[in-house]
Protein backbone atom coordinates (compact mmCIF):
# COMPACT_ATOMS: atom_id res chain seq x y z
CA UNK A 1 0.00 0.00 0.00
CA UNK A 2 1.41 3.06 -0.87
CA UNK A 3 1.21 6.11 1.97
CA UNK A 4 0.43 9.24 -0.14
CA UNK A 5 0.84 12.61 1.75
CA UNK A 6 0.66 15.06 -1.03
CA UNK A 7 -2.39 16.09 -3.82
CA UNK A 8 0.62 16.13 -6.48
CA UNK A 9 1.83 12.52 -5.66
CA UNK A 10 -1.59 11.60 -5.55
CA UNK A 11 -2.20 12.54 -9.00
CA UNK A 12 1.00 11.61 -10.40
CA UNK A 13 0.16 7.92 -9.17
CA UNK A 14 -3.00 7.53 -10.23
CA UNK A 15 -3.06 9.13 -13.81
CA UNK A 16 -1.66 5.56 -15.16
CA UNK A 17 -4.73 3.91 -14.02
CA UNK A 18 -7.32 6.42 -15.59
CA UNK A 19 -5.29 6.22 -18.44
CA UNK A 20 -5.67 2.46 -18.60
CA UNK A 21 -9.53 2.87 -17.57
CA UNK A 22 -9.36 1.49 -14.83
CA UNK A 23 -11.87 1.70 -11.82
CA UNK A 24 -10.92 3.83 -8.80
CA UNK A 25 -12.96 3.70 -5.65
CA UNK A 26 -12.51 6.30 -2.93
CA UNK A 27 -13.42 6.84 0.74
CA UNK A 28 -13.50 9.79 2.37
CA UNK A 29 -12.74 9.34 6.61
CA UNK A 30 -11.46 10.83 9.09
CA UNK A 31 -9.42 8.20 10.71
CA UNK A 32 -9.44 6.13 13.93
CA UNK A 33 -10.87 2.87 11.45
CA UNK A 34 -13.22 0.86 12.94
CA UNK A 35 -15.09 -1.93 11.36
CA UNK A 36 -17.84 0.37 10.85
CA UNK A 37 -15.28 2.10 8.32
CA UNK A 38 -13.70 -0.73 7.26
CA UNK A 39 -17.26 -2.09 5.63
CA UNK A 40 -17.27 0.54 3.29
CA UNK A 41 -13.55 0.11 2.79
CA UNK A 42 -14.29 -3.80 2.34
CA UNK A 43 -16.82 -3.14 -0.43
CA UNK A 44 -14.69 -0.46 -1.98
CA UNK A 45 -11.57 -2.61 -2.55
CA UNK A 46 -13.83 -5.67 -3.94
CA UNK A 47 -15.30 -3.18 -6.01
CA UNK A 48 -12.90 -1.07 -7.61
CA UNK A 49 -9.45 -1.98 -9.47
CA UNK A 50 -7.79 1.01 -7.56
CA UNK A 51 -9.20 2.01 -3.71
CA UNK A 52 -8.03 5.20 -2.34
CA UNK A 53 -8.79 5.77 1.34
CA UNK A 54 -8.12 9.62 2.58
CA UNK A 55 -7.90 9.78 6.18
CA UNK A 56 -8.08 13.93 7.38
CA UNK A 57 -9.58 15.31 10.34
CA UNK A 58 -11.29 18.21 8.58
CA UNK A 59 -11.14 21.59 10.50
CA UNK A 60 -13.79 23.48 8.42
CA UNK A 61 -16.53 20.78 9.02
CA UNK A 62 -16.06 21.27 13.08
CA UNK A 63 -18.29 24.26 14.68
CA UNK A 64 -16.38 23.26 17.64
CA UNK A 65 -12.89 24.10 18.28
CA UNK A 66 -12.42 22.04 21.34
CA UNK A 67 -14.35 18.53 19.14
CA UNK A 68 -11.79 19.26 16.60
CA UNK A 69 -8.72 19.08 19.24
CA UNK A 70 -10.26 16.06 21.23
CA UNK A 71 -10.88 14.39 18.00
CA UNK A 72 -9.50 10.59 17.75
CA UNK A 73 -6.10 10.69 15.17
CA UNK A 74 -4.04 7.21 14.96
CA UNK A 75 -2.89 7.51 11.10
CA UNK A 76 -0.52 4.84 11.90
CA UNK A 77 -2.84 2.42 13.28
CA UNK A 78 -5.34 3.14 10.66
CA UNK A 79 -2.65 2.77 7.74
CA UNK A 80 -2.12 -0.83 8.93
CA UNK A 81 -5.57 -1.54 9.16
CA UNK A 82 -5.74 -0.32 5.25
CA UNK A 83 -2.95 -2.07 4.32
CA UNK A 84 -4.35 -5.61 5.83
CA UNK A 85 -7.28 -4.98 3.44
CA UNK A 86 -5.58 -5.03 0.20
CA UNK A 87 -6.27 -0.88 0.50
CA UNK A 88 -4.30 0.64 -2.46
CA UNK A 89 -3.75 4.42 -1.51
CA UNK A 90 -3.97 5.99 2.08
CA UNK A 91 -4.08 9.49 1.38
CA UNK A 92 -3.17 11.47 4.24
CA UNK A 93 -2.52 15.48 3.92
CA UNK A 94 -1.57 17.62 5.98
CA UNK A 95 -4.44 20.76 6.70
CA UNK A 96 -2.13 23.15 4.88
CA UNK A 97 -2.03 20.39 1.86
CA UNK A 98 -5.56 20.32 1.28
CA UNK A 99 -6.52 24.40 2.74
CA UNK A 100 -3.22 26.19 1.35
CA UNK A 101 -5.74 28.99 1.82
CA UNK A 102 -9.05 29.28 3.46
CA UNK A 103 -11.87 27.92 1.20
CA UNK A 104 -14.41 29.97 0.83
CA UNK A 105 -16.79 28.47 -0.98
CA UNK A 106 -20.64 28.61 0.45
CA UNK A 107 -23.27 25.95 -0.81
CA UNK A 108 -26.82 26.21 -1.12
CA UNK A 109 -28.50 22.57 -0.15
CA UNK A 110 -32.03 24.43 0.34
CA UNK A 111 -33.63 22.83 3.02
CA UNK A 112 -31.97 19.90 3.35
CA UNK A 113 -29.23 21.27 5.86
CA UNK A 114 -31.68 23.51 7.63
CA UNK A 115 -32.32 20.49 9.89
CA UNK A 116 -31.53 18.06 12.20
CA UNK A 117 -27.36 18.10 12.27
CA UNK A 118 -27.71 21.07 9.78
CA UNK A 119 -29.94 23.04 12.94
CA UNK A 120 -27.52 22.21 15.51
CA UNK A 121 -24.19 22.57 13.66
CA UNK A 122 -24.37 25.32 11.69
CA UNK A 123 -21.81 25.23 8.67
CA UNK A 124 -21.26 21.57 8.97
CA UNK A 125 -22.23 20.56 5.99
CA UNK A 126 -20.61 23.35 3.90
CA UNK A 127 -17.15 22.37 5.59
CA UNK A 128 -18.18 18.28 4.71
CA UNK A 129 -18.89 19.59 1.15
CA UNK A 130 -15.54 21.74 0.57
CA UNK A 131 -13.74 18.77 1.55
CA UNK A 132 -15.55 15.94 -0.27
CA UNK A 133 -15.82 17.96 -3.71
CA UNK A 134 -12.11 18.59 -2.89
CA UNK A 135 -11.17 15.22 -2.70
CA UNK A 136 -13.44 14.20 -5.52
CA UNK A 137 -11.79 17.05 -8.09
CA UNK A 138 -8.03 15.10 -6.86
CA UNK A 139 -8.89 11.84 -7.13
CA UNK A 140 -11.88 11.85 -9.86
CA UNK A 141 -13.19 8.33 -8.00
CA UNK A 142 -15.62 5.97 -10.65
CA UNK A 143 -17.31 5.66 -6.94
CA UNK A 144 -17.34 6.85 -3.37
CA UNK A 145 -18.57 5.20 0.05
CA UNK A 146 -20.41 6.58 2.28
CA UNK A 147 -22.12 5.33 5.09
CA UNK A 148 -25.81 5.47 5.89
CA UNK A 149 -24.97 6.15 10.00
CA UNK A 150 -24.32 10.08 8.88
CA UNK A 151 -27.65 9.47 7.09
CA UNK A 152 -27.97 13.40 6.20
CA UNK A 153 -24.42 13.46 5.19
CA UNK A 154 -25.18 11.03 2.32
CA UNK A 155 -28.10 12.79 1.34
CA UNK A 156 -26.08 16.06 0.97
CA UNK A 157 -23.07 14.90 -1.09
CA UNK A 158 -25.89 13.18 -3.32
CA UNK A 159 -27.20 16.58 -3.69
CA UNK A 160 -23.99 18.38 -4.31
CA UNK A 161 -22.48 16.12 -7.05
CA UNK A 162 -25.91 16.70 -8.96
CA UNK A 163 -25.36 20.34 -7.99
CA UNK A 164 -21.55 20.20 -9.25
CA UNK A 165 -22.19 18.04 -11.82
CA UNK A 166 -19.19 15.85 -10.49
CA UNK A 167 -19.22 12.35 -12.67
CA UNK A 168 -18.83 9.90 -9.63
CA UNK A 169 -21.31 7.32 -8.61
CA UNK A 170 -22.42 7.56 -4.55
CA UNK A 171 -22.54 4.01 -2.69
CA UNK A 172 -24.57 4.14 0.39
CA UNK A 173 -23.21 1.73 2.90
CA UNK A 174 -25.76 0.29 5.55
CA UNK A 175 -25.07 1.16 9.64
CA UNK A 176 -22.48 -1.03 10.96
CA UNK A 177 -23.13 -2.04 15.08
CA UNK A 178 -21.32 -3.24 18.03
CA UNK A 179 -23.11 -6.80 19.58
CA UNK A 180 -24.93 -4.01 22.23
CA UNK A 181 -26.43 -1.91 18.56
CA UNK A 182 -24.36 0.72 19.64
CA UNK A 183 -23.90 1.98 16.22
CA UNK A 184 -19.73 2.07 15.67
CA UNK A 185 -18.18 5.63 15.83
CA UNK A 186 -15.00 6.72 16.52
CA UNK A 187 -16.77 8.64 19.29
CA UNK A 188 -17.24 5.98 20.95
CA UNK A 189 -14.00 5.88 21.79
CA UNK A 190 -14.56 8.33 24.09
CA UNK A 191 -17.12 6.61 26.38
CA UNK A 192 -16.74 4.80 29.68
CA UNK A 193 -17.84 1.40 29.82
CA UNK A 194 -20.47 2.72 31.91
CA UNK A 195 -21.20 5.15 29.08
CA UNK A 196 -21.12 2.42 26.30
CA UNK A 197 -23.70 0.26 28.20
CA UNK A 198 -26.04 3.43 28.49
CA UNK A 199 -25.71 4.58 24.89
CA UNK A 200 -26.55 1.11 23.75
CA UNK A 201 -30.59 2.63 24.54
CA UNK A 202 -30.17 4.38 21.91
CA UNK A 203 -30.74 1.96 18.99
CA UNK A 204 -32.71 -0.31 21.39
CA UNK A 205 -35.50 2.43 21.73
CA UNK A 206 -35.03 2.90 18.18
CA UNK A 207 -35.84 -0.70 17.29
CA UNK A 208 -38.76 -1.06 19.42
CA UNK A 209 -40.32 2.22 18.13
CA UNK A 210 -40.40 -0.06 14.89
CA UNK A 211 -43.44 -1.31 15.89
CA UNK A 212 -45.25 2.05 15.74
CA UNK A 213 -44.73 2.50 12.25
CA UNK A 214 -48.86 2.58 11.06
CA UNK A 215 -50.13 1.53 14.95
CA UNK A 216 -49.27 4.55 16.52
CA UNK A 217 -48.75 8.94 15.53
CA UNK A 218 -45.65 10.56 14.70
CA UNK A 219 -45.91 12.23 17.46
CA UNK A 220 -46.33 9.57 20.20
CA UNK A 221 -43.64 7.57 18.42
CA UNK A 222 -41.17 10.44 19.10
CA UNK A 223 -42.23 11.13 22.20
CA UNK A 224 -41.70 7.28 23.09
CA UNK A 225 -38.18 7.15 22.30
CA UNK A 226 -37.23 10.98 23.22
CA UNK A 227 -38.70 10.19 26.63
CA UNK A 228 -37.18 6.79 27.05
CA UNK A 229 -34.08 7.45 26.47
CA UNK A 230 -33.81 10.86 28.54
CA UNK A 231 -35.26 8.52 31.55
CA UNK A 232 -31.59 7.29 31.64
CA UNK A 233 -29.62 9.30 33.14
CA UNK A 234 -26.84 10.49 31.29
CA UNK A 235 -28.32 10.31 28.37
CA UNK A 236 -29.81 13.65 26.95
CA UNK A 237 -31.72 13.06 23.64
CA UNK A 238 -30.65 16.83 21.35
CA UNK A 239 -33.37 15.82 18.46
CA UNK A 240 -35.00 13.07 16.98
CA UNK A 241 -36.90 13.41 13.85
CA UNK A 242 -39.02 11.36 11.64
CA UNK A 243 -38.48 12.53 8.14
CA UNK A 244 -39.15 11.71 4.84
CA UNK A 245 -35.43 10.14 3.64
CA UNK A 246 -35.19 11.64 0.18
CA UNK A 247 -36.55 15.66 1.22
CA UNK A 248 -34.82 15.21 5.27
CA UNK A 249 -38.27 17.52 6.28
CA UNK A 250 -40.00 16.02 8.89
CA UNK A 251 -43.81 13.84 8.50
CA UNK A 252 -46.54 13.92 10.22
CA UNK A 253 -48.21 10.89 8.83
CA UNK A 254 -46.93 7.35 8.19
CA UNK A 255 -48.46 7.39 4.87
CA UNK A 256 -47.09 10.80 3.89
CA UNK A 257 -43.99 9.52 2.30
CA UNK A 258 -43.35 6.06 1.02
CA UNK A 259 -39.22 6.33 2.26
CA UNK A 260 -39.70 7.31 6.45
CA UNK A 261 -36.26 7.29 8.58
CA UNK A 262 -36.10 8.29 12.50
CA UNK A 263 -33.03 10.53 12.58
CA UNK A 264 -31.34 11.07 16.30
CA UNK A 265 -28.81 12.79 18.31
CA UNK A 266 -27.67 11.73 21.79
CA UNK A 267 -25.53 13.03 24.20
CA UNK A 268 -23.90 10.51 26.18
CA UNK A 269 -22.10 12.82 29.11
CA UNK A 270 -20.33 15.31 26.02
CA UNK A 271 -20.14 12.96 23.75
CA UNK A 272 -22.55 13.59 20.98
CA UNK A 273 -23.91 10.28 19.26
CA UNK A 274 -25.94 10.01 16.39
CA UNK A 275 -28.14 7.03 14.78
CA UNK A 276 -30.95 6.33 12.73
CA UNK A 277 -33.79 3.88 11.80
CA UNK A 278 -35.53 2.83 8.70
CA UNK A 279 -39.30 2.77 9.23
CA UNK A 280 -40.46 2.32 5.59
CA UNK A 281 -38.66 2.01 2.63
CA UNK A 282 -40.19 1.57 -0.38
CA UNK A 283 -38.94 3.92 -2.84
CA UNK A 284 -35.06 3.77 -4.63
CA UNK A 285 -32.92 4.80 -1.53
CA UNK A 286 -30.19 3.96 -3.13
CA UNK A 287 -30.56 6.57 -6.22
CA UNK A 288 -27.35 6.57 -8.07
CA UNK A 289 -26.26 9.96 -9.60
P1 LIG B 1 -15.99 9.69 9.47
O1 LIG B 1 -16.84 10.05 10.64
O2 LIG B 1 -14.59 9.23 9.72
O3 LIG B 1 -16.75 8.62 8.62
C1 LIG B 1 -16.23 8.17 7.38
C2 LIG B 1 -17.31 7.35 6.70
O4 LIG B 1 -17.58 6.17 7.47
C3 LIG B 1 -18.64 8.11 6.59
O5 LIG B 1 -19.20 7.91 5.31
C4 LIG B 1 -19.48 7.49 7.70
O6 LIG B 1 -20.88 7.54 7.43
C5 LIG B 1 -18.96 6.06 7.67
N1 LIG B 1 -19.24 5.39 8.96
C6 LIG B 1 -18.84 5.77 10.19
N2 LIG B 1 -19.33 4.94 11.12
C7 LIG B 1 -20.07 4.02 10.47
C8 LIG B 1 -20.85 2.89 10.88
N3 LIG B 1 -20.97 2.55 12.15
N4 LIG B 1 -21.47 2.17 9.94
C9 LIG B 1 -21.38 2.51 8.61
N5 LIG B 1 -20.66 3.57 8.17
C10 LIG B 1 -20.01 4.30 9.08
O7 LIG B 1 -18.03 11.20 7.89
C11 LIG B 1 -16.90 11.65 7.94
O8 LIG B 1 -15.85 10.98 8.50
C12 LIG B 1 -16.52 13.01 7.35
O9 LIG B 1 -17.62 13.86 7.43
C13 LIG B 1 -16.01 12.91 5.89
C14 LIG B 1 -17.09 12.38 4.94
C15 LIG B 1 -14.76 12.01 5.82
C16 LIG B 1 -15.61 14.32 5.41
O10 LIG B 1 -14.62 14.85 6.21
Amino acid sequence: MEIIRSITALDRFLQPFRDEGKSIGLVPTMGSLHEGHMALVKQCVGENDVSVVSVFVNPTQFNDKEDFRLYPRNSEADCALLESVGVTVAFVPSVEEMYPEPDTRVFDFGMLDKVMEGRFRPGHFNGVAQIVSKLFYIVKPTKAYFGEKDFQQLAIVREMVKQLDIPVEIVGVPIVREASGLAMSSRNLRLSEEQRQKAAEIYRSLLLSADFVGEKSIRETIDFVTNRINQIDGLRVEYFDIVNGATLQPVSDWNESTYIVGCIAVFCGDVRLIDNISYKNLGKSNDVH
